[in-house]
């Protein structure tokens, strides 16, 4: 069997490897030249655990190439980004490739799309280019296997995890199948293709929607002057209720940019659109907390700890930071970044100890696990306040060290933090606007950890 991989991203290059590491033999394609070198030179283009072991056991059958050649099976992974202005899918890149394709295309080729799509791109979109062959679907097969995998588990999940096929036909469906079943050990389920497009999408809006409720029960709980993380975790024993964790904002290509996808053509949806916005606003909702706690400092600067939008990657895309960055220097604030695990970002990175340099507010944006053991006592930082908007912290220690700390969903922390009471350092606030802000102290929790989580700390 020889298969044609169109996108040598996160995606396509994993999917590529492994159909080569058991037994395919695998023509890599992308339009990026250097991928394609870096590949050919015996090196990754990007980090991913695992990959480096699969790369050396299928080299042998795995070549990159800026062309396709002629092939049993073609799969396309491009990329499907969302056009920032008109929050509509952007399919150039799905529509080049599958017109790439039709030109290699023989009767009896099976053509799948991997890519995350609107309902529908499939029939309206894809089978008619690759009909510009001269080749009319069921001369050749199709299917759609959308993908479920997340960076830093990509192998174990590809691999592993239950998979959606919905082919053209039935002949279409069960071939995909059979050449996915060479390394997947999920479950296969069968469908149909607008069925499987939509599944996908319906899966990572599932998840917006249920982040979205607990970003506005986390307000909620503000309000009524409790702790949102000890009354997620009390709700939780109820045997049919699992409320995310809140947090600020959503980020990722996907679960940010699917949800558009279900509802760009859609005049009837309420529900799905509001938890976007929820989520999209909780930027926003972070420098108002921010701002009440900074109010009348003077010149004040703000260290933002994590810029990725989740914890333990360095995937920058669509991440609630770079909102928050912006609205901040908007706001006039000066704002200092740390993030070990990011190499490039456009707001310039720096190591804890400058980041923290004079700073005035340390907000805790991504939950990596380097964070959760940070020594708040040797931070440079100019006014003692911590906004933790993963509740990853130890607050303890924190407080420990006379810092003010404000947890996002802790209505406890969030009065304390505003009735208690500091000395400022002299000169640190306008005069006329002399504010308070005291040390917290845990809130009393009975049985659950400091945090308000279960088995935490
Ligand atoms: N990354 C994930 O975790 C993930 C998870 C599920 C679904 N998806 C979906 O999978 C698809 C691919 O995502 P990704 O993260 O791998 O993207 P990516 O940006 O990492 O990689 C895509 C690659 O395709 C190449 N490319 C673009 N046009 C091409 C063409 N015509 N021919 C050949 N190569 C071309 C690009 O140069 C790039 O290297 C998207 O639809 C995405 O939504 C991604």
């Amino acid at each position: 069997m020889k298969i044609c991989i169109l996108g040598l991203g996160y995606i396509g290059l994993p999917t590529a490897l492994l159909f080569a590491a058991h037994g395919a033999e695998v023509v890599g394609v992308d339009v990026k030249q250097s991928v394609v070198d870096c590949l050919n030179h015996g090196n990754l283009p990007f980090n991913e655990p695992g990959i480096g072991d699969l790369y050396r056991e299928a080299k042998e059958r795995f070549v990159a190439k800026t062309e396709p050649e002629t092939a049993d099976a073609f799969l396309i992974a491009v990329p499907t980004p969302l056009d920032p202005a008109t929050k509509v899918s952007d399919l150039s890149y799905v529509k080049k490739a599958a017109e790439t394709v039709a030109r290699y295309l023989s009767a009896g080729n099976l053509v799948i799309l991997e890519s995350t799509v609107p309902p529908g791109t499939s029939e309206r979109v894809v089978i008619p280019r690759l009909e510009r062959s001269g080749i009319a679907v069921g001369d050749f097969h199709y299917a759609h296997c959308p993908e479920r995998a997340i960076p830093g588990r990509t192998l174990q999940e590809m691999t592993g995890n239950t998979r959606i096929i919905g082919g053209y036909d039935r002949d279409s469906t069960d071939r995909a199948t059979a050449i996915y079943q060479t390394f997947v050990r999920g479950q296969i389920y069968q469908t149909n293709t607008r069925t499987a497009e939509f599944v996908k999408l319906m899966e990572n809006t599932c998840r917006d929607v249920n982040i979205a409720l607990a970003n506005e029960f986390a307000q909620l709980a503000e309000e009524c002057g409790i702790n949102v993380w000890e009354a997620i975790t009390l709700a939780n024993k109820h045997p049919r209720v699992s409320i995310l964790n809140p947090g600020p904002g959503v980020g990722g290509h996907c679960i940010a940019v699917d949800p558009w996808f279900l509802t760009e053509n859609s005049t009837r949806c309420k529900m799905v659109s509001t938890a976007r916005e929820v989520n999209d606003s909780m930027p926003n909702y972070l420098l108002h907390v921010v701002r009440n706690l900074l109010s009348g400092i003077r010149n004040p600067t703000i260290s933002v700890f994590g810029v990725t939008y989740k914890g333990n990657i360095g995937d920058t895309r669509e991440s609630p930071a770079i909102k928050f960055i912006q609205l901040a220097e908007n706001e006039g604030y000066a704002v200092r970044c740390h993030d070990p695990h990011v190499a490039e970002f456009p707001h310039p990175l720096m190591d804890a100890m400058d980041a923290a340099s004079g700073s005035d507010c340390l907000v805790v944006l991504a939950d990596h696990d380097c964070f959760r053991t940070i020594e708040p006592a040797g931070l440079p930082m100019r006014t003692k306040i911590v906004v933790d908007a993963r509740n990853i912290l130890d607050h303890e220690k924190w407080a420990g060290q006379g810092f003010a700390i404000r947890v996002l969903g802790d209505g406890v922390s969030a009065q304390q933090v505003l009735l208690g009471e500091i000395t400022p350092p002299a000169g640190l606030y306008a005069a006329e606007t002399v504010r308070s802000i005291a040390s917290t102290s845990p809130p009393s929790i009975s049985l659950l950890s400091q945090n308000g989580r279960e088995g935490y700390l």
